[in-house]
């Protein structure tokens, strides 16, 4: 089998976004409690945040951390997290039906993010809740002092404002799961007045309005449009959901399902841009993808799960090696709409549907926690419209599938270009990479990531990044193999 990517460095879709590296984390499950915070266990520090988690996310160079739901925001009292520990009232949380004891709320968080050196974006409860509670929670967080609700944030230990930048207007309010859940003449007329009188508050902030959970939503587009024409001139960003799943247990079309996350960000983008062209506007709406990732492992299991637990084990997904593969080629994808894409949230980080899992021991990385360490580490710069050449193949639901995944990234100050690259046949690929006008110097690094059984998880930690010492550079031109259902990456030294 043959590959090429030709890379043309004046063909650019746009500059990578640092905030499509971002990630959730929800009060559902293990992911605060046991995941982020967890007193008395020998690796937290005295705050009780598990410093090896706090390394471990360190190391995936996450930006924003979506927070403090997903569902679970739709039924939250945010007022209920502050104060003092032992005045924080026990909650049910109606979204997962488990117990919420308010013991990290909304300063142990911003702590949390300051160790991680990650950045929060905070949603608002638009379910059980609405513009009163918003408005409250932003001048408690981003007004200086002087009223009510920011000096009692003062009292509480923090004299600065946190100053959060960006908001999240509610989540999957579409879903008839949700708290709350709204129609979309519903929703974007409450929208619209939040955000009025979010930015009354602070008028800096970035506002991303709920879009479609899923694709398969009966009032997907729909929603899109009467949700924006009630917002459009009040927002930012405009957010789309997406999980995906092996149920069929049909490895081609799983990897297929590249070309489904394609045609549904392509699909949102045409929405926004017909609502603009309606409305005359200059404005244009980009997307946060504030909810992405394998999910499906788990759904039994939490089917079967005894309601009312304190952190109970839900949606932990053991992630296997095609489950690596399948995120390696929707980061391949988001790069590819970098134009529109400017947030990314991979659902979510520790312990719920996540790279990083915590035991009592300690820290265990899943096979998906490689290749988005890799793209999230290098996979910064401009991304280069890809010209690809590759075999295809067709599977139960996709036609003319490309078995080559690949995007290079430009980053002109390190003078590198990065090129990954995912093979998803079973058959080795000579593959080459021609960087035309650009000069290639050396070939700094080149990983494979290949060679597990498909089906294997990573618990007992033996997946690992190997190099790939069969790499050529012939003038600007490079050639390798891409073994058989492999993640690879290659970093090159180039000048202009
Ligand atoms: O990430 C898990 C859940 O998936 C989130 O709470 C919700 O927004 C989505 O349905």
């Amino acid at each position: 089998m043959q590959g090429k990517l030709t890379v043309d460095p004046s063909n650019q879709i746009s500059k990578i976004d640092d905030r499509v590296y971002s990630a959730l984390i929800e009060h559902l499950g293990r992911a605060v409690y046991d995941g982020l915070y967890n007193p008395g266990n020998a690796k937290s520090d005295e705050n009780g945040f598990r410093q090896d988690v706090v390394k471990a996310v360190k190391d995936l160079n996450i930006d924003l951390i979506r927070y403090p739901g997903g569902n679970f925001v739709s039924g939250f009292n945010w007022e209920d997290s502050v104060g003092p520990k032992e005045d924080r009232p026990t909650r049910l949380d109606l979204a997962w039906r488990s117990i919420e004891t308010n013991q990290f709320g909304l300063h142990e968080f911003m702590k949390w993010t300051k160790q991680t050196g990650t950045r929060p974006d905070m949603a608002v409860n638009l379910g059980s809740r609405g513009i009163d509670a918003a408005r409250n929670l932003i001048e408690y967080c981003n007004f200086p002092g002087g009223t009510y609700w920011s000096d009692l944030r003062k009292k509480n230990g923090a004299d600065k404002p946190f100053n959060i930048k960006t908001w999240c207007l509610g989540n999957e309010m579409d879903g008839d799961w949700q708290i709350g859940h709204k129609n979309a003449e519903e929703y974007g007329r409450l929208a619209h007045e939040t955000a009025k009188v979010m930015r009354l508050v602070d008028p800096d902030i970035d506002l991303v309005v709920s879009g479609s959970s899923t694709r398969e939503m009966a009032t997907f587009g729909s929603w899109e449009e009467t949700v924006l024409d009630h917002t459009y001139d009040d927002v930012d960003y405009l957010s789309l959901h997406r999980y995906y799943g092996n149920e069929e247990n049909d490895l081609h079309n799983f990897l297929a399902k590249s070309v489904d996350f394609d045609e549904f960000i392509g699909g949102i983008v045409s929405v926004c841009d017909a609502v603009k062209a309606r409305k005359h506007s200059d404005k244009t709406i980009n997307l946060a993808l504030d909810e992405w990732n394998v999910w499906y492992h788990s759904h039994k299991q939490d089917d079967e799960a005894t309601p009312w637990q304190q952190a109970p084990h839900l949606l932990e997904d053991h992630y296997n090696f095609e489950d690596a593969l399948m995120v390696g080629t929707m980061l391949i994808t988001l790069l590819k709409h970098a134009d529109r894409v400017k947030i990314a949230c991979l659902a979510q980080l520790v312990n719920v549907i996540a790279p990083i899992m915590t035991d009592d021991n300690g820290v265990w990385l899943q096979s998906i926690f490689f290749p988005f360490m890799q793209v999230s580490k290098y996979g910064r710069g401009v991304a280069l419209a890809p010209k690809q050449e590759s075999a295809t193949y067709d599977s139960k639901d996709f036609k003319d599938v490309p078995y080559l995944d690949s995007l290079a990234v430009y980053n002109q100050e390190d003078g590198e270009v990065v090129v990954f690259a995912e093979n998803k046949g079973e058959d080795a690929m000579d593959f080459s990479t021609d960087l035309r006008d650009l000069k290639a110097k050396e070939v700094v690094e080149a990983t494979q990531f290949y060679g597990y059984d498909i089906k294997q998880t990573n618990e007992d930690q033996t997946m690992a990044i190997q190099p790939n010492n069969d790499v050529h550079l012939d003038g600007n031109v490079l050639s390798t193999t891409l073994q058989p259902l492999s993640w690879n990456m290659f970093r090159i030294k180039v000048s202009d």
